[in-house]
């Protein structure tokens, strides 16, 4: 080997038992007195942190565009359009609407249609983040800032979301302490890690969105008047899918065409009846609602009107009661193992009202964990609790 056969930094990955390690590797001769050159080293390096950090920055995508949203209602077609009229804005946007109207789906495609769209979509869940670790997840932290601080310390979302967008999702349960904090960066476009003192100036185009009514949360005095105002400049409110019943077909055809696919399994005949049912239901879960129903009739092959036939029925299934549904024989064995994993934290979660750390105590995992599974399954806590309160 000479010297044109130096190697250097060729990225490499190494599997090992539990998961994939990237490595840089070099190969250098090693020329000894004799010159010599049947020894060689081989020099593995860990990937730098930035690389990493880059990565995550490029998962931080939004995949949604206007043109996947389904809908034809009139009044939701006019959302549409002014969300594209509000795309290229800089003002900040608040989004509202009940769980499962597509808050989250609408900033993705307002991201997308603007001169944004080919930086970072961060996503943060704010009901999702423990008190405790929300501020540094936010703003980041420098080295030795807190035990267990990072070596090298670490960036924010607002820090890697620059030149980006970051959804700010269930924006109604941040602390009163931390909304005091969101509005100064809002106000002053710049950034200080926690236990830092440089000043990052950021440009990030803020979308935040709540489930609640969060005026009513501003007169019940939980939630500040002035980042209220700062936040909701440019309203979207997202109707509830009862208020659009005319769309009801089209999103049923959409899903069960997408999801058989998906599962790889027939799309099951709806008649006319069964459509009536499914047009008048209240659909309190909105579409994603809709979806699961028609992802559990796909599994179990048929149409299963018990699901949705009484508003009670629903009360009950919200309750807890009919979740047993998920322990039918049948249903099980179409289940597959992430499904029931999902099902299975949402009922626990449910149990202890929301309170995450019981909930991991109960399931015999961390909490840690628990939070890693809440956001990979896109649980939503906040309606948990707030149902499991019914
Ligand atoms: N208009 C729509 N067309 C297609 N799918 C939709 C639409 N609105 C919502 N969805 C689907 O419903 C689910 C919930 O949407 P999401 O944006 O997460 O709701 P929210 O954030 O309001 O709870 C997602 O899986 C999304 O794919
Ligand atoms: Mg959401």
């Amino acid at each position: 080997m000479d010297n044109t056969n130096i190697r250097e930094n060729i990225e490499t990955s190494i599997k090992s038992i539990n998961n994939i390690l990237k490595l840089n590797l070099s190969i250098y001769a090693l020329y000894t007195e004799k010159m010599d050159d049947s020894i060689i080293i081989v020099v593995f390096k860990k990937i730098k942190k930035e690389r990493k950090l880059e990565e995550k920055r490029l998962k931080s995508r939004a995949i949604y565009t206007f043109d996947k949203i389904i809908g034809k209602n009139k009044n939701f077609l006019n959302i549409i359009e002014y969300s594209k009229k509000i795309a290229n804005s800089k003002s900040t946007i608040l989004i509202t609407g009940e769980s499962g109207t597509g808050k989250e789906i609408f900033a993705q495609a307002i991201h997308n249609y603007s001169d944004r769209k080919e930086n970072v979509f961060m996503a943060v869940n704010c009901g999702a983040i423990p008190e405790k670790l929300i501020e540094s997840e936010l703003f980041g932290y420098e080295e030795g800032a807190f035990t267990g601080a990072k070596k090298g310390g670490n960036p924010g979302k607002f820090e890697m979301a620059n030149d980006g967008t970051i959804f700010l999702d269930e924006i109604g349960e941040m602390s009163v302490e931390m909304q005091v904090k969101l509005l100064r960066v809002i106000e002053e476009e710049i950034i200080v890690r926690i236990g830092g003192y440089k000043q990052t100036p950021i440009n990030v185009r803020i979308i935040a969105a709540a489930n609640k009514n969060l005026k009513e949360e501003v007169e019940n005095r939980n939630f500040r008047r002035d980042l209220f105002y700062r936040l909701n400049v440019l309203p979207i409110h997202l109707p509830p899918l009862r208020d659009r019943k005319d769309d009801i077909c089209l999103l049923i055809d959409y899903y069960m065409n997408r999801i058989s696919k998906k599962l790889n399994k027939r799309k099951v005949e709806i008649n006319d009846a069964q459509m009536d049912k499914l047009v008048q239901y209240d659909w309190p879960g909105n579409i994603r609602e809709l979806e699961n129903v028609i992802e559990f009739f796909i599994n179990i092959e048929h149409v299963d009107e018990s699901v949705i036939e009484t508003e009670s029925s629903y009360k009950e299934r919200k309750r807890g009661g009919s979740y047993n549904i998920y322990y039918d024989e049948d249903f099980m064995l179409n289940m597959n193992l992430e499904n029931l994993e999902k099902v299975h934290i949402e009922n626990v979660i449910k149990k202890f009202k929301g309170n995450v750390t019981l909930a991991a105590k109960a399931m015999g995992i961390g909490r840690n964990t628990l939070y890693r599974k809440i956001k990979k399954y896109n649980i939503y806590c906040s309606t948990l609790e707030h149902n499991s309160k019914m």
